[in-house]
């Protein structure tokens, strides 16, 4: 095992170098612009686009039918732990980084790592599918407006190429009119690129003007969520409405879980927060009221809004609706339920659906760079990443880079997916964070901490990690293994990059270049990566096994060359790591110490 890897840094340390004048970030917000900024994150494209699936299930999953209003509670229980934790830690290590940050002060440098790859999921990946949900429905608004935007710029191609296996006519109608490049539609989703380079022009820009362009947005999107519910309720009696709650879990607990899993993604946003630490008046009082205002507010409009939706269409009719029908589910069930013809209830739907992701953007776009900014203060990436504008003192190279990434991906992939992998990153981040609190309550119990976690390190914290995995173990093997994929990529980097260049790795004396045996792990998981990135992502373990063995199944050769490029990379990535050990002499030292 290479040694020094869980070496923590301390908190002292990270308070120090958070502080110099090199790094400082403009201290600009208060409780009430904190909270309006977890809201801004939390309230996108999980209520506006992810309910549809969630209710009505899909070729991977149950749906929960009405029960999704129980889905919604039971993960708003999940987040409150989290939140909890989230609370005591951004509240005693309040400076930007979010879990990357804490995890580096409890469970060492690969952890911190791991969490900061992770996280890049969480928001970066996250953001891809907020802005091809915008896409959406900025589309339907427009067309209401009487504005038509074709369908093969605001689409990808795999979700396009689905609609015509699935419905051959729709998918002439929609796209017929695509031009052709060698024998070959033009489609892709210029919109969520188009909205993903406006967002990253305000937010270079500035922290301060960008706070208050969100709190207007979020104002904006609470009411027309209650607009939703009002207009519902006058277009459906409560009599009708709970006679379409039965069968009120046609699924069974599964697909009530199952819904759960993926309707997280509309609460990811209330650790977002977390990341603007540095650029808070009074972080230690700040953080914790944003943080669980925020999720509190939003728990109680999600379980309203999923009850008023499962009660305008009924769960028989909504499993016939399709893919691209589900991605705007609010504004369908209002059409289904408005009179012939009237279509402004679904319009101003439709607006303030538009305004809510793009507040969600906003958010997790200002949080991405603010991570890649910590992690390169600590060395673990190149310096250039932690560089403040000298005018507008933004981290403007992490933020056009993180507008690149999530623009490039929104213009070319497939909303599902990307919703799955992010959910399952976003869970696994939480697990290390709330772990994070029992180890550092017993390691630094002296510690200053404004917010405290009620009744113990145990009971909450715990709780937290089990209920995370909990809702893990219901998404789709797809999501698993482009995660642990996802995974191993980045611990090719930091054995690669981080390990050798890290500023606690210096103090330990590590070797200033990665020597010959740590490339060869490194490149060892990179095969992994590629491995898992290889075989069919619907299969589950053993299937995937089946399939390699037998020549006959389906997609046996993928199923057989990537678990053959993930035995090698294995091999090669524990052998390099456990060669490269010894020579970690100055790690060996300081992790005794
Ligand atoms: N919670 C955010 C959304 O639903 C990610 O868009």
């Amino acid at each position: 095992m290479l040694r020094g890897l869980f070496r923590t840094k301390s908190l002292d340390d990270i308070l120090a170098v958070a502080g110099g004048p090199q790094f400082s970030l403009k201290r600009t917000l208060g409780a009430f612009n904190v909270t309006l900024l977890g809201i801004g994150a939390i309230i996108g494209a999980g209520i506006f686009a992810t309910v549809g699936t969630a209710a009505a299930g899909d070729a991977q999953r149950p749906g929960a039918g009405p029960s999704l209003m129980l889905s919604f509670v039971i993960t708003a229980v999940v987040c409150g732990f989290t939140a909890l934790c989230y609370a005591e830690f951004a509240s005693m290590v309040p400076i930007s980084g979010s879990a990357y940050t804490y995890s580096y002060s409890t469970l060492g440098e690969l952890v911190a790592w791991i969490i900061g790859w992770d996280l890049i999921i969480e928001y970066a990946v996250g953001n891809i599918a907020v802005a091809i949900s915008w896409a959406n429905y900025f589309r339907t608004l427009m067309g209401n407006l009487g504005v038509h935007i074709p369908a093969w710029l605001a689409t990808d191609y795999r979700t396009a190429l689905s609609l015509r296996a699935a419905n051959p006519a729709g998918f002439a109608e929609q796209f017929g009119g695509a031009p052709h490049l060698f024998g070959y539609p033009i489609i892709f989703n210029l919109l969520a690129l188009g909205i993903v380079a406006l967002i990253t022009v305000v937010l270079v820009w500035g922290i301060k003007e960008s706070a208050e362009f969100n709190a207007g947005m979020v104002l904006i999107k609470i009411a027309v969520l209650l607009f939703f519910i009002g207009i519902s309720l006058y277009y459906v009696s409560p009599k009708q409405m709970t006679a379409n709650w039965h069968p009120f879990q046609p699924n069974g607990w599964h697909g009530t879980f199952t819904g759960a899993a993926l309707v997280f993604f509309a609460y990811i946003g209330f650790d977002a927060v977390s990341t603007v630490a540095e650029e808070c008046k009074n972080p230690a009082r700040d953080l914790p009221i944003g943080i669980i205002a925020s999720l509190i507010v939003c728990t109680v409009l999600y379980v309203v809004v999923g009850a008023v939706f499962a009660g305008l269409i009924p769960y028989s009719e909504l499993v016939t609706k399709l893919t691209t029908e589900q991605a705007e589910p609010l504004t369908m069930a209002l059409d289904r339920v408005a009179p012939a013809g009237t279509t402004w209830p679904s319009t101003i739907v439709a607006f303030g659906s538009v305004i809510a992701h793009t507040a969600v953007l906003l958010v997790f776009q200002l949080g991405q760079p603010r991570i890649f900014f910590s992690m390169a203060r600590d060395g673990l990436l190149p310096s250039k990443f932690a560089s403040v504008h000298p005018r507008f003192k933004t981290p403007h190279v992490t933020t056009i880079l993180t507008g690149v990434f999530v623009g490039v991906f929104a213009a070319f992939a497939s909303i599902d997916e990307v919703i799955d992998l992010t959910n399952i990153g976003t869970l696994f981040a939480f697990i290390l964070v709330c772990a994070g609190i029992i180890v550092l309550r017993y390691k630094d119990p002296a510690r200053v901490r404004p917010f405290r976690v009620p009744l113990g390190p145990w009971l909450f914290p715990v709780l937290g990690v089990v209920s995370c995995f909990f809702l893990m173990f219901y998404l789709p093997p797809a999501s698993w293994w482009r995660f642990i994929g996802w995974l191993m990529l980045g611990f090719s980097i930091y054995l690669s990059y981080g390990y050798t260049r890290s500023a606690v790795g210096a103090k330990l004396g590590r070797p200033t270049r990665a020597p010959a045996p740590l490339k060869v792990a490194a490149l060892g998981f990179l095969l992994v990566a590629i491995g898992l990135f290889t075989i069919p992502h619907d299969l589950g373990p053993t299937a995937l096994v089946q399939a390699a063995t037998d020549a006959a199944a389906d997609r046996h050769e993928r199923a057989l060359y990537g678990l053959i490029i993930i035995v090698i990379g294995l091999v090669m990535g524990i052998a390099g790591a456990s060669i490269g050990a010894p020579r970690d002499a100055g790690g060996a030292a300081a992790n005794a110490g």
